[in-house]
């Protein structure tokens, strides 16, 4: 036994303020306490940081650096200030700065000279880096979930709309026609990589810093890998320096969520273009729109806005991660309490736009003959026209002009390709036969292009059904 549960400490956090009291010639100034307080925020990390803490007092136990019965004292008292919290009847005091003295100090109230024995062989370095760890990891198993539930949401719609005709854009132009479900289709796929990003991510979280102490290690006889076990981590950090320093993790979180929101954000604008009555694609249910105190036919769709604007402040929470690690000398620095909440905020506003989104996908509903008359108009088929000719034995590039003036034709005569008569087509290339109405056609183009990751209808609804397994 390295320590017993009799031995008797001064300055016990009873009766001095700060943990490091005994050090200092004076208090820590009002104002300066306020500016390095973090249980403002950090005393949402409660629950890991408990977690956290019996792991490491069952693993001092079973080493025999401290008593079993300090260790079932420190697990008792623990349980009941986690029930405290969760009841809300937890005081949380500003003077003890963080979660961790929080707890702790909580601790020794209840349980006496047991609770000073918790920190042994920790430094809040490793603990914060820990209890982070534990947040996040079960962060993005929700983030998981969460998007998960949104590709389900789309699948759904897309699946009414394997073969609703609309025109594909490039440059914001009509290029070619297109279904709706597989426009959505896309947005399945970027979401699909989003997923692999998250459990990528998850396994460089699922590390155990717990062992580095304040940065160099320990000299009591730990065992880290009876408490990687007891969180259910994978492993633990090989390197101490690097354990109380590495956020890595939380900046790799903060990107794969700020690709997230760039995905729904580029959505939402879509969204947004097609609810606007020059579109006039897609309605949006009116749950999901707010009107104009001004203007009485308003029907503004501020969730996509607000997920377009709220891209800009997850994206900011990554650069703010980026730009406090650049110039840290290893190993841990103050400045890392300042990672919590753009963290928090990610995940914060991640998660709900996720479930905004899911939801709001099953309020769209789709004005099919808007969709279909806009891909009639923009000279959707132009590129079949050239494909067909191709197809006689024309040269690809020859094809291309002939069509090239074909357009420019049928655009001064305020028609459509598909309008012209078969003696006007052929004078722009006498091997164009009755059968080029054909391939004018919208379902001609789409059915034409049936291959995997084509947009013909039949091959949407195979990429639906692939996406459903
Ligand atoms: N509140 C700190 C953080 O969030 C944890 C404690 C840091 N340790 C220290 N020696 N100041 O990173």
């Amino acid at each position: 036994m390295i320590q017993n549960n009799t031995e008797n400490t001064t300055n016990s956090l009873n009766k001095k303020t700060e943990a490091w009291s005994g050090r200092f010639n004076e208090p820590v100034a009002e104002l300066v306490k306020r500016y390095t307080a973090s249980v403002g925020f950090d005393k949402r990390l409660a629950e890991f940081d408990i977690q956290g803490s019996i792991a490491h007092a069952q693993m001092l136990g079973a080493q025999g650096i401290i008593a079993a019965q300090d260790v079932s004292a420190i697990e008792h008292g623990l349980a009941e200030i986690l029930a405290e919290i969760q009841s809300g009847k937890f005081e949380w005091l500003l003077d003890l700065e963080d979660v961790h003295l929080n707890i702790e100090k909580h601790l020794t109230d209840k349980i006496g000279d047991a609770g000073k024995r918790l920190h042994t062989g920790r430094s809040r370095n490793d603990q914060i880096a820990t209890d982070v760890r534990l947040w996040l990891r079960a962060t993005t198993d929700d983030m998981i979930t969460g998007i998960r539930k949104l590709q389900t949401s789309i699948l759904d719609l897309a699946e009414m709309h394997f073969d609703t005709i609309m025109p594909g854009f490039t440059h914001l132009q009509v290029a070619q026609p297109v279904t709706f479900g597989h426009h959505l289709m896309a947005y399945f796929e970027m979401l699909q990589r989003d997923v692999a990003r998250f459990e990528d991510c998850r396994k460089r979280i699922n590390r155990l810093p717990l062992g580095a102490a304040a940065l160099a290690g320990t000299s009591y006889p730990i065992d880290r890998e009876m408490v990687a076990k007891t969180l259910g981590f994978d492993g633990v950090c090989e390197n101490s320096l690097d354990a109380v320093s590495d956020r890595d993790f939380a900046i790799e979180f903060t990107f794969a969520s700020s690709l997230v929101m760039t995905h729904l954000s580029r959505f939402s604008e879509e969204l947004i273009l097609w609810s606007s009555p020059r579109y006039a694609f897609v309605d949006i249910a009116d749950r999901f729109c707010t009107g104009s105190s001004i203007m009485p036919q308003k029907k503004n769709p501020d969730v996509p806005e607000l997920v377009r604007g709220k891209t800009g402040r997850v994206t900011g929470h990554l650069v703010a991660l980026l730009t406090l690690m650049k110039a840290q000398p290893l190993a841990y620095n103050k400045d890392n309490q300042e990672d919590k909440e753009p963290l928090f905020d990610t995940a914060d506003t991640l998660l709900v736009t996720l479930e905004i989104y899911a939801d709001m996908l099953r309020g769209i509903t789709v004005k099919k003959d808007n969709m279909r008359q806009a891909a009639a108009e923009g000279f959707a088929t132009a590129t079949d026209l050239a494909d067909y000719l191709v197809k006689k034995g024309l040269a690809f590039r020859d094809a291309h002009e002939a069509v090239a003036l074909a357009v420019r034709y049928a655009i001064d005569k305020g028609c459509d390709l598909s309008d012209l008569s078969l003696a006007e087509l052929q004078k722009f290339n006498p091997m164009i036969d009755s059968g080029v109405y054909e391939v004018l056609t919208l379902e001609g183009s789409l059915a034409s292009r049936n291959h995997i990751g084509g947009t013909a209808p039949n091959q949407v609804k195979a990429a639906i059904a692939r996406a459903r397994k």
